[in-house]
């Protein structure tokens, strides 16, 4: 069986289930900014499983695009997958578990045939929070099933998706491989790979609030998934995921380009191209911040590969195009934004291989420096002193792109002192918000420009929304990074393309009007009776900074500002969201 089919015959069970499919939603989470990524098909639902009403009804199916990163150094095993699809049937309220159970292990056993000696399951063993699942216990062992385990939180308790929200007690079902049992008591929870986990029935009945208790939720949910890819895998005899479908397909690619075998090597490409890919349609660009930042970490991961491989450089591209292909139909975005993609992919190999040698030679230097240290004048290792340099490595991180994880891969068991590090990154996001290039060395100082130009745009995009959308659009939130500005603002809905159009278009002239920048330091008064805008908050102090940009706009601003607009470039908004009720974020850059 294809993944194809695998798909349609889910979809159709679960109609005749009066189940309604719904779309598959955006990979970026429309209103929930504490996650990157949509990590599962419940994630959209997230308000309906708290009681609003879902407009297609309390029964629903779908497949879902998602991406998990908390898995990422697994990548390269037989299972393991960064992008997946999950196929999801829910109840909102609506049936419980006996009938979510038997309706999964109808479509396992009759539908797709699996033979029940093949399943095994787990059910919640219970804790302070919650008690054993009894009943779904109650429902597995009427149902002759014998593998029934009962495990605690960490592995049968799903959710919340973010820090907080639905989640619950849940019974998972694994096809048992054909793989030899890794001990004389070999279960599911030993993740030996003999159990492939295909199925997960959430039972979504608590909310975790922010302060980490369990609530019981009014309306008792169902939220089911499974794994796309490794369900079809097993069906099909296999024992991993990269045999069947668009992944065998890229598989064959990347051993097509490499002039040795590396299977683990190899499946780090197929996985990590067709993640970027996917994001990469979303119109996220690789950057040293959130889903920019996960995007280059794929990205330049799987090119480190090509070492192990001896592939030519610029391969990526051409595996990227075996999934364009592939998924043409069921995710047009992807062939729509296809020239983007490949480009980005071309761009970002080509930045990565120019500094690589560069940042090796580097590491390696002070490696040396790193064994010299760490031995002590008997020879014994001195504790504490042994590892590598915080600070080198952000430098790596932050001039040659290299992400601490690449850094650790590199160093072999050589340990990063990660403080350091996490000391040295904030330092650098304060300073590069208060634009002190100056303390800067070499590349970094011009990051520290590019903020400074965005920190002007950000004023000219204040006001240009308040012209085109009304006086009350007010700041809610500002973030400027070296390759991007986001701006939160009060708006009740989506802006319009003409809006957006018109929004970049008043920016982009001011800019030509090479209008200057000018400041002035007044009292809070004077600068509400001159009509600045901007936050009057207490944290300015009596006197206030008031940036003039020509006519155009007088903003209360601690800075830094560019000393004329005509320094910043061609204004371009990439995305235009929601943040919750009543406020929208903008994020634009400049090119
Ligand atoms: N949310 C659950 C999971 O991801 C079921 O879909 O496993």
């Amino acid at each position: 069986m294809k993944p194809i089919e695998l798909r349609k015959q889910y979809l159709d069970f679960f109609r005749r289930k009066q189940h309604m499919v719904i779309p598959s939603s955006s990979l970026i989470p429309e209103n929930d900014p504490s996650v990157l990524f949509t990590t599962a098909g419940m994630h959209p639902l997230v308000p309906f499983l708290l009681g609003e009403k879902h407009p297609a009804g309390k029964r629903l199916t779908n497949y879902q695009k998602c991406i998990r990163t908390g898995d990422i150094d697994k990548v390269g095993n037989a299972w393991h997958l960064t992008f997946f699809e999950m196929l999801g049937n829910w109840s909102l309220g609506d049936y419980g578990k006996k009938e979510a159970i038997t309706w999964s292990y109808e479509f396992l056993t009759k539908e797709l045939k699996i033979p029940a000696g093949k399943l095994a399951v787990t059910v919640f063993a219970g804790d302070k929070d919650a008690p054993f699942d009894q009943e779904s216990y109650e429902v597995w062992k009427n149902m002759g099933l014998s593998e029934i385990h009962k495990y605690g939180k960490e592995d049968n308790w799903w959710g919340p998706a973010g820090k907080t929200g639905p989640c619950g007690p849940d019974t998972e079902m694994f096809y048992i491989t054909d793989q030899k049992p890794c001990g004389p008591k070999c279960q599911p929870n030993d993740n030996c790979g003999r159990y492939a986990e295909i199925w997960n029935d959430v039972f979504m009945e608590y909310n975790k609030t922010a302060e980490g208790k369990y609530e019981p939720l009014k309306q008792k949910n169902v939220d089911t998934g499974m794994g796309l890819e490794r369900t079809a895998a097993v069906l099909n005899g296999k024992d991993d995921n990269y045999q069947i479908g668009a992944l065998k397909k890229a598989l064959e690619k990347v051993k097509e380009l490499s002039k040795k075998e590396d299977i683990k090597a190899e499946r780090i490409i197929v996985d990590h191209v067709r993640a970027a890919c996917f994001i990469l349609a979303e119109g996220i660009v690789p950057s040293n911040v959130d889903q920019g930042y996960v995007l280059r970490r794929l990205i330049r991961r799987a090119i480190r590969q090509e070492k192990k491989l001896e592939i030519e450089k610029r391969f990526l591209f051409t595996v990227a195009e075996v999934f364009l292909n592939n998924y043409k139909l069921l995710y047009p975005e992807l062939l729509k934004n296809k020239d983007f993609i490949l480009e980005q992919l071309i761009r970002e190999e080509e930045k990565f291989n120019a500094t690589v040698e560069k940042g090796l030679k580097m590491m390696r230097k002070e490696l040396e420096t790193v064994a010299v240290r760490g031995v002590g004048t008997r020879g014994m290792i001195i504790r504490g002193k042994n590892m590598f340099s915080g600070k080198v490595a952000f430098n790596l991180y932050q001039t040659y792109g290299f992400p601490l994880e690449m850094i650790e891969e590199e160093l072999k068991g050589v340990l990063v002192d990660k403080n350091e590090f996490q000391r040295e990154f904030k330092k650098h996001q304060e300073l590069s918000r208060q634009g002190a290039e100056k303390k800067f060395a070499g590349g970094l100082a011009d990051h520290s420009k590019e903020t400074t130009k965005l920190h002007t745009a950000t004023h000219l995009l204040h006001k240009a929304l308040r012209m085109v959308l009304g006086d009350y659009v007010a700041q809610k939130g500002s973030n400027i990074n070296p390759e991007r500005l986001r701006f939160d603002f009060s708006h009740p809905q989506k802006l319009t393309e003409p809006e957006k159009k018109k929004v970049e278009q008043i920016v982009n002239e001011q800019i030509k009007n090479k209008l200057p920048v000018t400041l002035k330091e007044m009292t809070v008064n004077q600068a509400k009776k001159e009509g600045a805008i901007g936050l009057f908050g207490e944290k300015y102090g009596d006197k206030v900074k008031v940036y003039s940009i020509g006519d155009f706009s007088k903003e209360i601003c601690g800075g830094p500002h560019v000393k004329n607009t005509s320094e910043l470039g061609i204004f371009k908004i990439i995305k235009e969201q929601a943040v919750s009720a009543g406020i929208r974020r903008i994020k634009a850059k400049l090119e």
